[in-house]
Parts: structure tokens; C-alpha cells; sequence
């Protein structure tokens, strides 16, 4: 396998409603295993050594979800973040970065959020990074805001990115999405301008550490020509 160091993973984790469905379980359920899918997998990311991987927890559209999902969705996240990834974060050394519109959470939650990624900004294992109330063209808007308030005149595409919510995360090489959707539902739109997509009809709560390999496998197997003729790298 290919050296994986530089690697980022976007994960547009779907499913997990029809995953409940089919166990006669209510949704909430399927929520609560879609987060033991997702220790799992950062788990399994990290030991693989790759770099970044980032996961769509909650899209600005997901406030039009029922009133009781979207409170479950928040009350998870908030033990989440206090629990699951202060583990992660202690115990296996993983970077926690949460982005999008976060000043729009509650107090306590931003506050949570701070100190988790306070605490864990030094950690050299992977960095996770937690989409919430994310919008790919939020993401872009809020940028494009910030140079307007600012003295810039006119930017390059450098500059540009500097201003999004985590500019280390600059480029996605492998966009994964479960369930059988094949969309990308305003996820990182500037970030997987060059990506490689993969869809699996797996729902996300039964995704594991095989279901990755297997989406890198074939992400190894694919060349990537960046707008170039094939080879064209070797002249
Ligand atoms: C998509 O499944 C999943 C979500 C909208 C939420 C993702 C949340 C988790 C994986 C829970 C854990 C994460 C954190 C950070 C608390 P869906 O509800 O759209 O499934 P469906 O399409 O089958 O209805």
C-alpha cells in the first residue's frame, strides 16, 4: 500500500436512518451506531497512518429534520465531544477540529469544542476534523466575508484558502460516501476540486476498518491526472 502520510479522507457518512429502519429501530438508534462507526473508523484511519480525515456530523439543511432528531443529533455530539474524543484525543494521540458556522452552537457546546481542540492541537496522530452545521458554500461565503472586511484587493487561490475554517485541509484526495447516495451534498466544495469519489452501498453504521482499506485499495488503483495528459509528469 502506498504511503499514506499525506492522505486526506472526507467521509459523507449516510445511512444511518435506513440502518435503524431495517433493524425496526427508531432513527436515533442508528445515529447512536453511526458514532461507534465513526471511533472506529478514525481509529482505524489513524493506525493506517493517514493524515486528515473529515466527517459530515450535521449540514445546515439538517436543522429542516424533525425537532426531536436534530436536539438527539446535538445531545449526542455534546457527550461526544466531552467523551468519545477526549478518548481518541488521549489515548490515541488524534487531532480533534470541529468547523463550520460554530458560532451559531450553543455556548456550552463551543466551549466544549474549544477545549477539545485546545487540548489536542499538539497531538501528532491524525486529525480528525467534525463537520457541524457545515455548509460547502457557507464555508466559501464566510471566507469570501472575511477578505471583504479586510484590505484585501484581490486574492489568489492560496490566499483564499487560507481564509476557510481549517486551511490545512486543503485538498481531499478521497471523498467516501455510504448508502448508496452519489452526491455531494455540499460537502467541502472547494476541498475535493480534484478528489477521487467512491460510493459504497454499505450504510454507514456497518462501516469498519475493511470497508476503508478497501475504499483505498481502489483509490490506489486509480490515476490521478490533476487536468494533466496521463504520464505527463514524467516529462
Ligand atoms: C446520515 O444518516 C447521518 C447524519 C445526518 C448524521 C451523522 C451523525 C453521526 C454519524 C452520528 C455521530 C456523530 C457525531 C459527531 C455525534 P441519515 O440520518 O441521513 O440516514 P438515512 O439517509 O438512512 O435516513
Amino acid at each position: 500500500m502506498k504511503s499514506l502520510e499525506h492522505m486526506h479522507i472526507a467521509i459523507i457518512m449516510d445511512g444511518n436512518g435506513r440502518w435503524a429502519k431495517k433493524k425496526n429501530r427508531p432513527r436515533n438508534f442508528g445515529h447512536r451506531e453511526g458514532l461507534k462507526a465513526l471511533e472506529r473508523v478514525a481509529k482505524a484511519a489513524n493506525e493506517l497512518g493517514i493524515k486528515y480525515l473529515t466527517v459530515f456530523a450535521f449540514s445546515t439543511e439538517n436543522w429542516q429534520r424533525p425537532r426531536s432528531e436534530v436536539d438527539f443529533l446535538f445531545k449526542l455530539l455534546r457527550s461526544t465531544v466531552r467523551n468519545e474524543f477526549d478518548k481518541l484525543q488521549q489515548e490515541e494521540d488524534i487531532k480533534i477540529k470541529v468547523i463550520g458556522r460554530i458560532d451559531e452552537l450553543e455556548d456550552d457546546i463551543q466551549s466544549d469544542i474549544n477545549r477539545i481542540e485546545e487540548v489536542s492541537k499538539d497531538n501528532d496522530g491524525l486529525q480528525l476534523t467534525i463537520a457541524v452545521n457545515y455548509g460547502g458554500r457557507a464555508e466559501i461565503v464566510d471566507a469570501l466575508n472575511k477578505a471583504l472586511n479586510s484590505d484585501i484587493k484581490a486574492i489568489s487561490e492560496e490566499e483564499f484558502n487560507e481564509l476557510l475554517y481549517a486551511p490545512e485541509i486543503n485538498n481531499v484526495d478521497l471523498l467516501i460516501r455510504t448508502a448508496n447516495e452519489k452526491r455531494v451534498s455540499n460537502f467541502l466544495l472547494w476541498q475535493i476540486s480534484y478528489a477521487e469519489l467512491y460510493f459504497t452501498s454499505t450504510l454507514w453504521p456497518d462501516f469498519d476498518k475493511i470497508d476503508l482499506e478497501e475504499a483505498i485499495e481502489e483509490y490506489n488503483s486509480r490515476k490521478r491526472k490533476f487536468g494533466k495528459l496521463p504520464g505527463e509528469e514524467l516529462n
